[in-house]
C-alpha cells in the first residue's frame, strides 16, 4: 500500500519538488550498466552533470560515443554482464582505480520480439541473462562496495511488462518479472540493515517505465499516444536523478497508466481481460 502511495503522490511532484527533499553527500560514484547508449547514456549525461557527483562510470559491450567520453567524470569498462568472471575482474580494477561506488543502476538490457516457439535456447537465455541474471550478479557484487560507502543506492530498471505480459515478448516480460521480484527482496534486505552488518541503509529505487523512445522497441508503435504516451529518455532519467537526489521515492511507474496497473490486476474478469484487449497489447508485438 504505502509503495502504491508513495507512487501515486510521487507523480504529481514536479522534479524540482522533489529534489527538495535533502540530499546526499559529495562525492558520488555512479555505475550504470548498459550506460552507452538509450536510456542509460541519458542517465550517464544527467548523473554527470551534478556536482555531488565524481565519477560515472559506464559498463557496457560498447563506449559511448567520444564527446561522453571528453568528460573527465565520465569513463567507460568494456564488460559483459553476464560474464561473472569478466564482472569480478572489472569490479576489483574500478575499486582500485576509483574507489567504492555509491550508486548502483541496473539499465543494460536487450529484448526480442518473437513467439516462444520461433525462438531457440540460445535466444532465450541471453535474454534472461542480460535483463535478470545480469543485474542480479552486478548487484551482488558489487554490493560490498555500496555498503562500505554508505547512504547509497541501488536502483532497478524493470518494465511495466513485468507485470503486464504481451504474447510475443514472453522471455523479456519474464525476466522484468524476475528483476522485480528479486528488487522487492533486495529491497526488504536493505531495510534490515543489521542482517548483513550494515551501518547504513542502501536505498532502492525501482523503475518500472512504459515504452521508452530508444531503439529497443522502435519497431512497435503505441496503440494509445494518449493513454500510454512513448516516454522521452531524458526526462525519464532527469526524474530518477531527483528521485536519487531527494531519496523520498521508492518506486517510478510511468507514465501514468502504468500506476493503474497494479490496480488493474487485482480486479477480477472481466475489467482485466477488457484491459488487455483494448490496451491492444497483444496485437502491437506481433510484429511477424
Ligand atoms: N525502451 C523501452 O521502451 C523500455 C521500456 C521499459 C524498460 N526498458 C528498460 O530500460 C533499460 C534501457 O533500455 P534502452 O531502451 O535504453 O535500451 P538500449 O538503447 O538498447 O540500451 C541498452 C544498453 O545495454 C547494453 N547491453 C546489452 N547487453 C549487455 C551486456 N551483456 N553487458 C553490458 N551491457 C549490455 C547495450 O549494448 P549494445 O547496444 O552494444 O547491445 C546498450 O548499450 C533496459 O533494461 C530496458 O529493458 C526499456
Amino acid at each position: 500500500m504505502g509503495l502504491l502511495l508513495d507512487s501515486y503522490f510521487g507523480a504529481f511532484k514536479t522534479p524540482k519538488q522533489r529534489a527538495l527533499a535533502p540530499f546526499i553527500c559529495k562525492h558520488q560514484k555512479v555505475l550504470i550498466t548498459g550506460g552507452s547508449n538509450g536510456l542509460g547514456l541519458c542517465l550517464t549525461k544527467s548523473f554527470s552533470k551534478l556536482l555531488t557527483v565524481e565519477k560515472v562510470i559506464i559498463l557496457d559491450l560498447e563506449p559511448p560515443e567520444d564527446t561522453i567520453l571528453a568528460n573527465e567524470k565520465v569513463c567507460f569498462y568494456f564488460c559483459d554482464i553476464t560474464q561473472v568472471e569478466m564482472l569480478k575482474q572489472v569490479q576489483k580494477r574500478i575499486v582500485r582505480e576509483h574507489g567504492d561506488i555509491s550508486i548502483l543502476i541496473n539499465n543494460a538490457g536487450i529484448t526480442n520480439i518473437k513467439p516462444l516457439l520461433s525462438m531457440d535456447d540460445a535466444e532465450i537465455t541471453r535474454i534472461l541473462q542480460v535483463n535478470f541474471l545480469g543485474a542480479y550478479m552486478v548487484t551482488q557484487v558489487f554490493l560490498d562496495n555500496l555498503i562500505s560507502f554508505g547512504d547509497s543506492t541501488i536502483i532497478n530498471i524493470c518494465s511495466i511488462l513485468g507485470v503486464i505480459s504481451p504474447a510475443n515478448l514472453t522471455a523479456y516480460c519474464a525476466a522484468k518479472a524476475c528483476l522485480i521480484s528479486f528488487h522487492k527482496s533486495l529491497k526488504l534486505l536493505m531495510e534490515h540493515s543489521e542482517t548483513i552488518h550494515m551501518p547504513r541503509k542502501i536505498k532502492t529505487l525501482l523503475l518500472c517505465p512504459g515504452k521508452i523512445r530508444t531503439k529497443m522497441f522502435e519497431d512497435v508503435s503505441t496503440p494509445s499516444t494518449l493513454f500510454a504516451p512513448d516516454l522521452s529518455p531524458e526526462e525519464l532519467s532527469e526524474d530518477i536523478v531527483c528521485a536519487v537526489e531527494g531519496r523520498n521515492r521508492e518506486q517510478i511507474l510511468s507514465p501514468y497508466y502504468a500506476n493503474l496497473v497494479p490496480l488493474f490486476q487485482r480486479l477480477e474478469w472481466p475489467y482485466w481481460r477488457l484491459l488487455k484487449k483494448y490496451s491492444g497489447m497483444n496485437e502491437v508485438t506481433n510484429l511477424n
